[in-house]
């Protein structure tokens, strides 16, 4: 088993990554945690797969498990969810020496979190991401949150969990296309942290997709050890964090233009990061062509939309009202090579038009 630190000072905790860790967390946690009222909440296909082992294995370690399993989907992420969340936690009578589990993807996360940041002001809470995405990324560093019609994620605080626990099987039953939506998450770690981690995926693509467990443990785990060190250095994002967003500022406008519902995260997030390179290009930042080709050549070799039919004068639109505009400016995140970004407020409507005009594939 590998262990990650998050240092953290009073909120530190471990990241675990192993296979076959779900039927073992009973045993796991109770080294951590003494036996308590546990509310598992899960969504109803992660339920049916993994919900009876995972009971068994925390019930035989005297922890007394009640699960509730929401129906999947981003649209449940609501303050009206959170707060049949709360009854349940009534119900059960959690209190603060309670335990809350997430067990699910980005989704099952955020919300989970979200509710035990607030029950009681605060309960702990573990997270048990069964997704890549949410392995690599929402699993780690405390944002916890629900969706508002004004905006996702726009309700929500940091709440950081007592301990993530990845089980790589649990990629075995995700479907494909959400596996290469969540290696974009992966790829970005490389490009803006980390040459060796990109160069590693494009050489060992293959054994990635066919799902071999030493790859995934090294990428999983590289990704974790650099969202760590990121986190502990800016953990309620006031500077360095925003560079976990690289391809976020245009992929969210894209998600928000389509309604969240053509483009996986990961697909809208591969556009904007191709189309920040570009933007690190017509800015000087990088004369270095490869930056843009090599991520362009991985994104086409997982087959991911490149093109969005979208008119540029939305998406820039749209990207002002996003909550990541500070003072009225855009921020971007733009790579000056493989492995380096710089966070720039520089970035004006101008070249926007410009390289939104230009097709990705020329
Ligand atoms: N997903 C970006 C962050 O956690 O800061």
């Amino acid at each position: 088993m590998k262990t990650i630190r998050v240092n953290l000072s009073e909120n530190s905790y471990n990241i675990y990554i192993d296979k076959i860790l779900v039927g073992r967390i009973g045993e796991i946690l109770a080294t951590e945690k003494k036996p308590c009222k546990t509310l598992l909440i899960t969504d109803s296909n992660i339920d049916k797969v993994y919900g009876p082992i995972i009971t068994e294995s925390l019930s035989q370690h005297g922890f007394c498990v009640r699960i509730v399993a929401l129906k999947p989907g981003e649209d449940q992420k609501t303050l009206e969810t959170a707060s049949a969340l709360y009854d349940a936690c009534f119900d059960h009578k959690l209190d603060r020496s309670s335990l809350i589990i997430a067990l699910g993807g980005g989704v099952v996360g955020d919300i989970s979190g979200f509710v035990a940041a607030t029950f009681m002001r605060g309960i702990p809470f573990i997270q048990i991401p069964t997704t890549l995405l949410a392995q690599v990324d929402s699993s780690i560093g405390g944002k916890v949150a629900v969706n508002h019609p004004k905006g996702k994620n726009m309700i929500g605080s940091f709440y950081q969990p007592k301990a993530v626990f990845i089980d790589t099987d649990t990629l075995s039953t995700l479907p494909a296309t959400e596996l290469v939506a969540g290696l974009m998450e992966v790829i970005k770690y490389g490009v803006i942290r980390d040459a060796a981690l990109f160069e590693y995926i494009e050489n060992a693509l293959r054994d990635i997709l066919q799902l071999n467990h030493h790859a995934l443990l090294k990428i999983i785990a590289t990704s974790c050890q650099i969202k760590a060190r990121v986190v502990e250095e800016d953990e309620k994002e006031t500077h360095l964090r925003a560079i976990l967003n690289y391809g976020h500022t245009i992929g969210h406008a894209i998600e928000t233009l389509t309604d969240y519902k053509k483009y996986r995260h990961g697909e809208a997030v591969a556009m904007g990061m191709l189309y920040a390179s570009r933007i690190a290009q017509e800015m000087g930042l990088t004369n270095d062509n490869t930056v843009f080709e090599r991520q362009l050549s991985l994104v086409k070799r997982l087959g991911l939309p490149l093109y969005t039919g979208l008119k540029p004068g939305d998406i820039i639109k749209t990207l002002y009202s996003d909550k990541k505009v500070i003072s009225g400016k855009l921020r971007f995140i733009l790579p000056t090579k493989i492995g380096e970004v710089i966070i720039s407020d520089q970035v004006t409507e101008e070249i926007l038009y410009r390289v939104l005009n230009t097709p990705l594939l020329r």
